[in-house]
């Protein structure tokens, strides 16, 4: 039997504030490193000066973890692929710079990757546990930057057919746990706290927006005005409420965006159904999703964890297609705050 050649590829992703690096071989990850910041914590959100400088701390030290977990020598590199966009610029600048010295200094290709790309692409990862959507299929792209509805009708084709019209669904999560008094990201934290609370304790409205699109931002401003009055009625309102009021504010968050994704496969009559991107680790979201299989018929595919929150194994299965296309960028390329889902 002919086997076939293994083909490495480094990943680079430094969109925000995750500096990571990973090695896939023919789709498989063989390594996945993640450095979070921390730092961003205190603030209550991501710093994009602070993220840069970490990125500058972390990016030898991760991509060198990443190469020695993969058992391989920076030589056996066949291409780096790295996040071009979108994201933070300043984070951006360091993945980019550092994705094209090393292609300069190992002479070999580079790959330029979108970041939304690869949170959907990250269903293409060779992996036991994991299915691969068949085309035509529909994901719900969920992070703290996007909120998307996307039809994929190839590796590389794919439209928006809705998208938030203001605040991304986990801005809506993180803004909401710091009016609760917990620190960024408060998205996990508030998964947690809603475990143990009832999801009918408190009801805020829903937004109304045409087509597949959604709004945050009246959700946000609903909950600020409910926990102000409730302070002032009682100040331990919040200690006393924790988990019913994360149980309802997500409940409400996952009412919101299944209403739209269950519209859009009714009218698009595509019953594959993927979520992808940080917001999609949530656990009632999670849950929801499967229990769809068997009342509308639907084929689900949810990433494992590793996969879902920025990751460069993501960048690397993107990397890894796009190598097969030969589909190569030159050192000239430059990073981008904004790039579409459907734009290189
Ligand atoms: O994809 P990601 O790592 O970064 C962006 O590209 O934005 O997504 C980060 C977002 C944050 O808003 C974080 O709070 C949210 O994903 N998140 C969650 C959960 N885990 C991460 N939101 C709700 N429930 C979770 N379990
Ligand atoms: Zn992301």
């Amino acid at each position: 039997m002919i086997k076939n050649k293994p083909i490495y590829i480094l990943g680079i992703e430094s969109s925000c504030d995750d500096t990571s690096a990973a090695v896939i071989c023919n789709g498989k990850i063989l390594s996945n490193v993640v450095a979070n910041q921390e730092i961003h914590a205190k603030y209550g959100g991501v710093v994009p000066e602070l993220a840069s400088r970490a990125h500058q701390q972390n990016i030898v030290p991760v991509i060198h973890q990443a190469i020695h977990q993969a058992n391989i020598d920076k030589k056996d590199l066949n291409a780096i692929a790295f996040t071009r966009g979108p994201g933070l610029m300043g984070s951006l600048l360091v993945g980019t710079s550092f994705a094209k010295s090393l292609s300069l200094a190992l002479d070999i290709p580079l790959i330029a990757v979108n970041h939304m790309q690869g949170h959907v692409l990250a269903h293409f990862i060779d992996d036991e546990t994991q299915q691969k959507p068949p085309f035509p299929f529909l994901c719900l792209t969920i992070s703290g930057g996007h909120t998307q509805i996307v039809k994929i009708t190839d590796y590389f084709t794919m439209e928006v057919i809705g998208e938030t019209l203001d605040d991304a669904v986990g801005e809506a999560f993180d803004k909401s746990a710091k009016i609760l008094g917990l620190p960024y990201p408060g998205g996990p934290l508030i998964d947690k706290h809603a475990k143990l609370g009832n999801p009918k304790a408190f009801k805020f409205s829903k937004p109304k927006v045409d087509g597949f699109n959604y709004s945050f931002s009246g959700l946000k401003t609903a909950i600020l005005y409910f926990i102000q009055k409730k302070v002032k009625e009682d100040p331990n309102f919040i200690n006393e409420n924790l988990n019913d009021i994360c149980a309802s504010i997500q409940h409400t968050i996952v009412e919101i965006l299944f209403n739209k994704l269950k519209k859009a496969a009714k009218e698009t009559g595509i019953k594959h159904i993927a979520i992808a991107g940080g917001v999609s680790a949530n656990s009632e979201i999670r849950k929801e999703l499967k229990s769809f299989e068997k009342k509308f018929g639907w084929t689900t595919y949810i990433p494992k964890f590793e996969f879902t929150t920025d990751n460069a194994a993501m960048i690397a299965i993107v990397g890894y297609l796009k190598y097969l296309e030969n589909d190569f960028t030159t050192k000239n390329n430059t990073a981008t705050a904004r790039l579409k889902v459907n734009e290189n």
